[in-house]
């Protein structure tokens, strides 16, 4: 039993393969490193190369037997597929068509999918839940709404099964401080936050205080990532067991406002967060955060980790990794 695992020498990509390890689960690792770390693969067994190559997917399969898949590899930068509109559907999208290629002829029957709640957009409510209206705002959104919906299809005219996981905002790293993200290109909170806190950048810059929220500031369901990581084994052992095809957000059920994350940060690690108040961030909305019901019902999944959780990782990983990464 062995699980490719694309993209995994990324941010979740790392800390879901060695979760998935630590199972039982024999993995193999299959990423360029364009934007991943050697290091963070340890030493699972590891391929580099791309997902886009057919042969190479089909050749990893049939040599160590792989029987399940997790696909993590893609590019994520909302605004970079804003401005770089190809680069995105042939990466995110194409490469993701020629892995399912490469996988059907393999006979590989089970994946699960690393997709976003950016599918939503706006939301039209909070909770936010899978069936509600789907309006993608960034080609980023598009292209993972485009895979979510080839896995459909695949699903209805082949025998391959799927668990579609919408991540909510994935923050945190691993408890033992030795994998995280590479927050020099960030653009999100967390990192943004670490950064000034540390000294490392200037003062956060808040994007807006006049949303129709409690207070003002913008509100997220921040997830912390090794929760994320479970919830991608419990979709694994939902397939094994032969469940069906799936979607599922994945997220805490909670909004959380940049100035409480600003308070939780100031609180765990004593330190002062220099901020200050800007004008909104196009396309932001409001509110955003899950109604994580179904993945709890299907999977009997929940988070564990608390915001204070996510808080104190970010701010251990960010302090002692100032080059954003291992060297
Ligand atoms: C969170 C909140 C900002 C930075 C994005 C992608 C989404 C997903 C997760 C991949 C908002 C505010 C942020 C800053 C701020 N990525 N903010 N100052 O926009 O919810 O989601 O990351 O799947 O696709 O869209 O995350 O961290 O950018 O923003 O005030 O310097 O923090 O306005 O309210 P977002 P974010």
């Amino acid at each position: 039993m062995t699980v490719l695992i694309t993209g995994g020498a990324g941010y979740i990509g790392s800390i879901t393969t060695r979760l998935i390890r630590s199972t039982g689960r024999g993995v193999v690792v299959l990423d360029t490193l364009e934007n991943g770390r050697r290091k963070a693969v340890g030493d699972a067994p590891f391929v580099q190369g791309d997902v886009a190559d057919t042969n190479l997917v089909e050749r990893i399969c049939k040599e160590h037997g792989v029987d399940e898949v997790v696909h993590f590899a893609a590019y994520k930068a909302v605004g970079e597929s804003m401005e770089n509109p190809t680069k995105y559907f042939q990466n995110n999208v194409t490469g993701s068509q020629k892995l399912f290629d490469g996988l059907n002829r393999a006979g590989v029957q089970r994946v699960v999918f690393s997709s976003t709640a950016a599918v939503y957009g706006t939301p039209t409510r909070v909770p936010v839940r899978e069936d509600d209206p789907l309006s993608c705002e960034s080609v980023y959104a598009e292209t993972k709404l485009m895979i979510e919906r080839t896995l459909g299809w695949y699903s209805k005219t082949t025998n391959m099964r799927s668990v579609v996981l919408r991540y909510f905002n994935a923050a945190g790293a691993s408890q033992d401080c030795t994998l995280g993200e590479d927050w020099r290109h960030s653009q999100n909170l967390i990192p943004h936050v670490m950064k000034a806190t540390l000294g490392f950048a200037p003062a956060l810059k808040v994007f807006g205080n006049d949303f129709p929220t409690p207070d003002g500031t913008g509100v997220r369901d921040y997830i912390h990532v090794e929760d994320l990581a479970a919830a991608h084994v419990a979709a694994l052992d939902h397939l094994k067991k032969g469940g069906e095809s799936i979607t599922c957000n994945v997220g805490t059920g909670f909004g959380t406002s940049v100035m409480q994350i600003i308070d939780a940060t100031e609180r765990v690690t004593g330190m002062k967060v220099p901020y200050e108040i800007v004008d909104r961030r196009a396309g932001d909305p409001a509110e955003c955060y899950a109604d994580a019901s179904r993945i709890n019902a299907a999977f009997g999944w929940t988070p564990k980790h608390s915001l204070d959780d996510i808080i104190a990782t970010a701010y251990a990983w960010h302090s002692s990794h100032p080059q954003g990464h291992d060297s």
